[in-house]
This record gives C-alpha cells, structure tokens and sequence, in this order.
C-alpha cells in the first residue's frame, strides 16, 4: 500500500509499504478513505519532535471503512464507517474513565508514565505507525473508533479526529465562558478552529494573532478580530483591544515551532531576546536538516507564544496550551504567570473523549467543521502537500489527503466545504 513515511529530520517519502494485520484481539484494521496532515506532523520533520524511527508511517487524522476486526472488537464490523481519535486509550484504565485519554495507564508500549500513546509519532509516544496510508492498524479498537452518520461527510468528520477535538478542549482548558475575551495564538487550523469552539463555550469576543496574510484573513471571515505580529506589537495590541485590561483567556495554538516577528515594533522588541531563542532552539532541536527551499525550519522563537500568552492574559486570567512543547522543552516564564495569579492548563487532548459529542453535533447541523478543509490533495502529491504546508503557503492552511488514491478525494458535501471561504460554527454566536 502506499503511505507518507518518515526517514529521517527534513525527509520524508511516499513509499510502498506492508498492509498492517491484525495483532491483538482489540485491534481493528481500517480502510483510510481521508487523512490530512497537522502542524504536529511538521514537528517530527523539523526536528522539534524528537524520538522518531525510522520507516514509522506518518499521520494521525483518518476517516475510514473497517475492514477487519480482532476476535475481541465486540462493536464494530467490516464495513462500518468510522472516525479514528487521534490519541490511543484503553477505555479500560482510571484514567480513560475519567475521560483523560491522553493518560491512559495501558496504550503506551513504553509503560505508563511514557506519556500520550498517538498514531505516527515517537517510539515513547508508542511507536505506532500512523493514518496518511492506505489502511492502519488500531489498537483498542472498541474505544478507539468512533462510528459516522452517513450524515456526516468526509469532509467533516476528517476534522474531527484531531483539530476540532483539540480546539474543542482548549477552550475548556483556557475555561472559557460567557462573555469573555479570548485571544487565540496562531491562526493554523487549531487556532482556526479555536474560534468557532470558543463561541460555542460562549466567548464574547475572539482576537487571533499570528503573521501570516491568509490565515488571518481566513479568520476574519469566521468574524474573529485580527492582529498581525509583524505589523503590531501584539501584546501592546491586545492591551489597547481591552482597555488595558488583557485577555480573561488566551489560548496557544502554536506550540514549539513558534516564529519570531521578522519586522515590524515587535521584531524591534524582540531584538535583545534572539540570542535566548537561539539557545532554546539549539536545545529543543539538536538535529535540523532545512533544504535550501526554506522547507522544515525549526521556528526561531521556541517560548515565544507561551510569553506572550502569558503577558496578554489579564490579571487571575487562564491560559490554555495546546501547541505542543516536546519534553525538551525548558523555558517558561513562570515569574510572570505567578505575579499575574494567573491560571494555566496545558496538554494533549483527550480525543475519545470528546469527539462522539462533536460527532452529534455536526450531525445536527450545529457544527460544519467542513470549510476550514484549504487544500485536497490525493496520495501523488503527498509531500508537496507537506511542504507547502511546512512553508505556510497561501491558501495551504489545512490540507486533507486522499490517501486511497485519487477516488477518495471528495470535496464534500455544501458548496463552501472544502474551499475554505465560509465561516464555521458559532459566527453568529
Ligand atoms: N495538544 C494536542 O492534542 C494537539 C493536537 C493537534 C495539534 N496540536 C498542536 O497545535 C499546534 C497548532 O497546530 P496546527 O495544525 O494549527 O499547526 P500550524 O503549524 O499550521 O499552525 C501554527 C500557526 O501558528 C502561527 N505562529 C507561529 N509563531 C507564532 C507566534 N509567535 N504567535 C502567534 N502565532 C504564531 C503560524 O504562523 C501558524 O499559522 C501545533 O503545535 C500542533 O502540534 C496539539
Ligand atoms: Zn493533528
Ligand atoms: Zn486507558
């Protein structure tokens, strides 16, 4: 079959590879029909995401058909239609019972205090191959998968195996609530995301910060304020948008392979602070390999979104990080979140968790996650798709993958889905 696989720091190919089988009796076999890659994908290829095998088979977000149960999968059957969570649990331990997935005691290979057990990523992440195949192996199957409506397309469920979940969770963990103001750093497709989740947990009001023109334009349609680093300081920005107050929340959507602003009052500020950035790069990122394209740079201010989250927050406000932060990782300004009572929450979502409720309601017309879906991209052009995505390109903002060839590339089912240029839930909220 053909699969996205990760070879070294900077390269990854689309190769022919084995078919999984079926290796434990809680495992299902499934037919991927749509992947898509993340921005947590770019950091196995930049070098910010250490502890990668090679030959490991990329990918974390699928929709699919089952194909093959173990004798132990007692609720599902070949041919059921289904969406894979992102993260892999037990459904059995304490902690998937409390509904925290991401800790569960008994997916992880590498033993329980290895940390979040999800497909296609380090071996102490479990060492599983990953979704951007034709078909994929998942373990614990009966919590594992989630079933689809046929009311729910492609279109909107491949969103809901890792973006709309996470995004759904940040918000929890950045509490918002009725009337807030929530600033959401980055503007990919959690940040994207981020804005309709947020409404949906009542926010009054959502201004998003990042630098690039057509990801911030994407979230002006959703009615999100906007502020561009590299024309604004931003802290300076979203002070003056709250009367000197700040955010009650904030939500980092960036993670570790933060940018810092190349001009503008805030690359001024940061001036004094490059030689910091360096440092923690060095140390985040011990391995690069960036081509001569400008493809798989490490972002050149690792603690940035966390500072500045930190600092646009209003006093006794929250914090929700869900960029991700590799184990490495050692700069935070715990100072300055202390003097400003502030509240911060932080981690790897708990797809499971989640998604069945996102499922019902994309089924009920609540949520139509379908539009934030930029670029579709069948398995030929795989890794271009990755690299236009790695360089931030116009119009590459989250890029669906056809993996099972080009007949699996359906565009959905509303005329905006796919094109990226309607608004998604909660715009009227
Ligand atoms: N916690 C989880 O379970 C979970 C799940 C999915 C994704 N993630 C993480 O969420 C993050 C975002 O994912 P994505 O797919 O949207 O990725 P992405 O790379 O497409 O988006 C990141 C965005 O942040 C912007 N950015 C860079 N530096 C910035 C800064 N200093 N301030 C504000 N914005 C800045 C970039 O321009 C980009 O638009 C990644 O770190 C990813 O690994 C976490
Ligand atoms: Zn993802
Ligand atoms: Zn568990």
């Amino acid at each position: 079959m053909k699969a996205v696989v990760w070879h070294s720091v900077g390269d990854i190919r689309l190769e022919d590879v084995h078919e999984p089988k079926i290796q434990d009796a809680n495992d299902a076999i499934v037919r991927i029909t749509t992947s898509a890659i993340c921005g947590t994908d770019l950091h196995f290829v930049r070098g910010t995401m250490t502890g990668m095998r090679e030959g490991r088979i990329l990918g974390h977000e699928a929709v699919g058909i089952v194909e093959e149960v173990g004798g132990g999968v007692r609720n599902f059957r070949p041919g059921d239609r289904v969406v894979v969570p992102s993260t892999v649990a037990c459904g059995v331990c304490s902690y998937c019972r409390a509904g925290y997935h991401a800790q569960c005691d008994q997916a992880n290979p590498q033993g329980r205090l290895a940390g979040t057990t999800f497909f296609g990523g380090p071996e102490a992440a479990g060492g599983l191959d990953g979704l951007q195949a034709e078909y994929a192996r998942v373990p614990y199957a009966n919590t594992g998968l989630v079933p689809l409506p046929d009311s729910v397309d492609d279109a909107q469920a491949i969103l809901l195996s890792d973006i709309y979940p996470t995004s759904w969770f940040c918000a929890k963990l950045a509490e918002v609530g009725t009337g807030d103001t929530v600033v959401v750093l980055g503007a990919g497709p959690v940040g994207q995301a981020a804005i309709a989740c947020a409404r949906l947990c009542g926010a009054g009001r959502v201004i998003v910060v990042d630098g690039v023109a057509d990801r911030l334009e994407l979230a002006q349609r959703q009615h999100a304020e906007t502020v561009d680093f590299n024309a604004e300081e931003p802290v300076s920005a979203i002070r003056e948008l709250t009367a000197g107050i700040g955010a009650d929340r904030v939500i980092d959507a960036v993670g570790i392979d933060a940018a810092c602003p190349d001009h503008g009052p805030a690359a001024d500020s940061l001036a004094g602070q490059r030689d910091e950035f360096a440092h923690e790069v060095r140390e985040t990122a011990p391995e690069q390999n960036p081509d001569d394209q400008g493809t798989w740079r490490p972002g050149d201010a690792p603690s940035l979104a966390t500072r500045w989250g930190i600092q646009m927050a209003a006093k006794a406000g929250t914090l929700g990080i869900v960029g991700v932060y590799p184990p490495q990782a050692q700069h935070f300004p715990i100072g300055e979140a202390f003097q400003k009572n502030l509240t911060v929450k932080m981690g790897n979502c708990h797809h499971r968790h989640y998604l069945p409720h996102l499922v019902s309601m994309v089924a009920s017309g609540e949520l139509d996650p379908s539009p934030l879906i930029t670029h579709w991209s069948g398995t030929q052009d795989a890794i271009e798709a990755y690299r236009a995505f790695d360089r931030r390109e116009q119009g590459w903002t989250k890029v669906a993958l056809g993996i099972g060839g080009p007949g699996s590339v359906a565009p959905g089912r509303g005329a905006a889905a796919g094109t990226g240029a309607a608004t998604t839930a909660g715009a009227h909220g």
